[in-house]
């Protein structure tokens, strides 16, 4: 079924497009920095297969820090709560997205896996005896999500961030000494960078949304692509830490698990009810979409989609 534009949410689109003024485009990945601030748009996709959009909802957006929780789904499946547990933590930590600082408060163990150093951990466990099977393996279940098979990478993002992630690489290092990470600190790095330039657009975020929402049952098949469990573990890091620290204030304000990416992009879930996806590259000072926190905002409030 097509997307239809829909006038009331273009309304709130307009409106909220005067925010992106407020905030700058990610540039410590130098091609992140290319994206037009100016941009938003937004879909939301039905579990009944509609789907309405507002703005330019073909451009393709990296999901960057919102592969976080799909990777967590996966190694989830694959491993076990026990075993994915044991290497990561499950509380908020307050602290910037790629913060070092709590890693030295004992032990090493990263306090949860929406943070870089727990993201890394995470990535870490995926199976697989090379980078293309483990990374293979993943977006064949992205691929499954969204149900759309031409969901790829992109290399250009991909490798601009492999030479500038430095800091990343330092958290490895540091994971990597206190036995948690025990790969070497590349291979992880290209895995992991690849799974951050993960692209699609905005229908295939809402979609992937919606199947968390619909408690990991796709609805539109009845094919059920993980747990239950699944999916409400990463519902909860999504309402706790699924916006960094700012978590706390959109729990207050908006009320709705989600998860940001520095490109910009925010992928919404109402439980039980639709998935969002938002692509606004405009970021504020912690990494969340300006522009389109304020659309979640809009959309909140009039359609009382706080789960609170
Ligand atoms: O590891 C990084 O820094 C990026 N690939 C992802 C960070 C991110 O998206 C944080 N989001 N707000």
């Amino acid at each position: 079924m097509p997307c239809q534009t829909n006038g009331d949410l273009q309304l709130i689109v307009e409106e909220a497009k005067k925010y992106t003024k407020l905030g700058k485009v990610a540039d410590y990945i130098p091609e992140l920095g290319k994206a037009n601030p100016g941009d938003l748009s937004i879909a939301i996709h039905y579990p009944d297969g509609r789907c309405i959009s507002a703005g330019d909802i073909d451009k393709k957006i990296t999901l960057q820090s919102i592969s976080k929780v799909i990777s967590l789904a996966l190694v989830l499946m694959e491993r076990g709560n026990r075993y994915v547990f044991e290497r990561v933590g499950m509380e908020p930590t307050g602290d910037p997205f790629n913060s070092i600082a709590k890693l030295e408060t004992m032990p090493a163990k990263p306090l949860n896996p929406m943070i870089n150093a727990g993201a890394l951990v995470v990535t870490h466990m995926i199976k697989g005896d090379t980078v293309e099977e483990r990374f293979n393996r993943l977006l064949g279940f992205i691929r499954e999500l969204a149900d759309d098979p031409s969901i790829g990478y992109c290399e250009r993002i991909a490798s601009s961030e492999l030479e500038a992630a430095d800091l990343n690489r330092a958290l490895c290092y540091f994971l990597k000494q206190h036995n948690i990470i025990k790969e070497d600190v590349e291979i992880l790095l290209d895995l992991y960078t690849k799974q951050c330039a993960i692209e699609m657009n905005c229908l295939d975020l809402a979609r992937i949304g919606m199947i968390f929402a619909m408690d990991g049952m796709d609805p539109l098949n009845g094919k059920r692509i993980m747990p239950d469990d699944v999916a409400r573990i990463c519902k909860t890091f999504m309402v706790t830490c699924g916006m960094y620290n700012a978590s706390g204030e959109f729990a207050i304000k908006i009320g709705i698990p989600a998860k940001s990416g520095v490109s910009g992009g925010i992928m919404g879930s109402v439980p039980g009810k639709f998935g969002i996806g938002i692509f606004g590259p405009a970021l504020d000072e912690k990494g969340n979409s300006v522009a389109g926190l304020k659309l979640l905002e809009f959309l909140s409030k009039n359609y009382r989609l706080s789960m609170f």
